[in-house]
Order: C-alpha cells, then sequence, then structure tokens
C-alpha cells in the first residue's frame, strides 16, 4: 500500500464499516480492528457479519414450482379411495336388469297366458271374472281357497250341491257358482283332468293376486301369505315343485311352521273348511 497515506486507508475502511453497519470504535480504532479484537478475546460480538458461509445457491425454479404448488388435502385421500367401490356400484347399475327367473310370480306370470284369454289379460275380465283391483282378494281371503277352486273348477263345486264359492261374506255379495254369465270356471287340476300341477297352480294364483289385484308383499296384511305361499324362497312352492308335498298333505306337512298353511285340498268343500 505505499504511496497511500494511513489517514485515507482509514477513512475508506471507515466507509466500508459503515455500509456494513457496524460503529465505528470509541478508542479510535475502525471497527474492523475492533471486532478483531473482540472476536479474538472471545466475546459475542453485536452485529458481527457472520462467518464466511457463502448465501445458499437459489433453489432451482422447478423445486419453487413444486413447493409453493397447493397440496392435495388430506381428506381428499380419503375420498379418492373410495373410487373403486364407485366404479364397481356404477358398473352394476348399468347391468340391464335380470327378469326374475324362478319362483312362484315368475313361474305364474307364464301359466297365466291360458287364463288371459277369459279374464283377460291385466284381469279385467271377459268370458270369466274380473281378476284385477283386489277383487279375488275379495273372493278369496285366504289363498288356500282360491287354490282348491282353481284346481277343482267351477262344475265339481256344483255337482258337490254348494251353491257358492269363496268368502260367504263378500263385500258385495257372494260369488254364486255359474253366476257370471252361466259358465264355469274350468277345472285346471290333474285329478279332474286339468292340465296344470300344482306347483304351476301356485304360481298362478300368486301372481293373480300379487300382480294382477295388487296385494302388497310388503303390508301387514299380505306379508306373512306372501313369504310363506308366494315368495322366491317359498318352501311350500318348492315341495310343490319336487312332489314332496301335495295340496291334500301340505297343511299336516308344515304344521309346524310358523304361520302354518291351512288345508288346501283336492275336493270341493265351502270355504275356510
Ligand atoms: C274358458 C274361460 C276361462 C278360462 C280359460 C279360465 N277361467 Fe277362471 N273363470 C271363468 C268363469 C266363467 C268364472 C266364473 C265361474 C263361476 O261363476 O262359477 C271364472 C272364475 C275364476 C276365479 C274366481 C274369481 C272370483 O273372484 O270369483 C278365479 C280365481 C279364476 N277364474 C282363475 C282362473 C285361472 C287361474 C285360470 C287359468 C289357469 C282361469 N281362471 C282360466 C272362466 C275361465
Amino acid at each position: 500500500m505505499a504511496g497511500i497515506p494511513e489517514h485515507l486507508l482509514k477513512r475508506a475502511q471507515e466507509a466500508r464499516d459503515k455500509a456494513a453497519g457496524i460503529a465505528p470504535a470509541a478508542d479510535g480504532a475502525t471497527a474492523s480492528e475492533n471486532v478483531l479484537v473482540k472476536v479474538a478475546e472471545n466475546k459475542p460480538v453485536a452485529n458481527a457479519p457472520t462467518a464466511s458461509a457463502p448465501p445458499p445457491p437459489p433453489d432451482p425454479s422447478y423445486v419453487v414450482a413444486a413447493n409453493s404448488r397447493k397440496k392435495i388435502p388430506f381428506w381428499a385421500m380419503a375420498t379418492l379411495s373410495l373410487l373403486p367401490l364407485w366404479a364397481f356400484l356404477y358398473v352394476l347399475a348399468i347391468q340391464p336388469q335380470e327378469k326374475i327367473v324362478e319362483g312362484p310370480l315368475a313361474v305364474g306370470a307364464g301359466v297365466y297366458g291360458s287364463c288371459a284369454g277369459c279374464h283377460g289379460a291385466n284381469g279385467a275380465g271377459g268370458a270369466g271374472r274380473v281378476l284385477y283391483q283386489g277383487e279375488v282378494l275379495k273372493t278369496f281371503p285366504k289363498i288356500e281357497d282360491m287354490l282348491s277352486f282353481v284346481y277343482i273348477g267351477s262344475q265339481q263345486y256344483v255337482s258337490a250341491g254348494m251353491k257358492i264359492y269363496g268368502n260367504p261374506d263378500r263385500e258385495g255379495g257372494a260369488h254364486a257358482l255359474l253366476s257370471y254369465n252361466g259358465n264355469p270356471m274350468p277345472q285346471q287340476g290333474e285329478k279332474y283332468g286339468g292340465g296344470l300341477t300344482e306347483a304351476e297352480i301356485l304360481g298362478v294364483v300368486c301372481h293373480e293376486r300379487y300382480e294382477l289385484s295388487g296385494a302388497d308383499p310388503e303390508s301387514e296384511e299380505w306379508k306373512a301369505e306372501y313369504e310363506l305361499w308366494c315368495s322366491p324362497e317359498s318352501e311350500i312352492f318348492a315341495g310343490l315343485e319336487t312332489g314332496a308335498v301335495n295340496f291334500d298333505n301340505l297343511a299336516e306337512t308344515y304344521a309346524a311352521m310358523p304361520n302354518a298353511p291351512a288345508h288346501v285340498g283336492t275336493d270341493p268343500r265351502p270355504s275356510g273348511k
């Protein structure tokens, strides 16, 4: 530093210190000198410039972008984890509804084609009596009596000397035999030469009660009957299909069942007997 006067050097040093925010030393030494002294004495120094560690290099732009991006909130994970379940249910939902292919109602819907010519496709009646809008439920509050009547047909009742079939206290009057248009209801059971099995007769009777006449399987009034006779799980229907039981012995066979069935029978008899 030859040639530069001492006092100029000192002033320059003071200017640098001032810029760095270091107070001038009281004793006239430059702040830097002062700092060095104090560091040497191993005392804490206010405003000492931190040691040589260079500032960390700035994060690259993609790190900055990743850090400042909005995070997926934690609860979204729970929602997203349900996606596979949703997809599964969605696929299930768009499958075509399967038609009921088994059980009394399914069998009955097929058998009813042979009744529709006289009773109408929806039970509105024709050559045969009206079967819809609750009409058969009024005539036969108990399904057992309706099974017998369809199995046996009007003519056997007449031959047995009876005047009416079904509920004698029927709302609107009991149905007298051969009173609709003078014609009989044709016998359907094998014993009298009819073409239907007992399982088919149960099926078609279920169809007329629950589909045409509108009995509600969920209702207090019909729930027990539906489950016992007409539901897809009906043990009686299964027994009739396999031949394990028939109309004449099913009441005895199932006597221990809850809501045990009453006698059906294949001989003409007054309702409820
Ligand atoms: C040839 C026409 C004819 C056919 C086929 C026929 N029915 Fe009938 N059905 C009648 C007539 C007529 C009556 C009224 C009987 C009477 O007055 O004695 C009747 C009455 C009934 C009744 C009584 C309804 C009531 O409330 O009084 C039921 C139940 C019934 N039929 C069911 C059936 C079923 C089930 C089939 C098919 C398996 C069937 N019918 C096929 C003519 C027919």
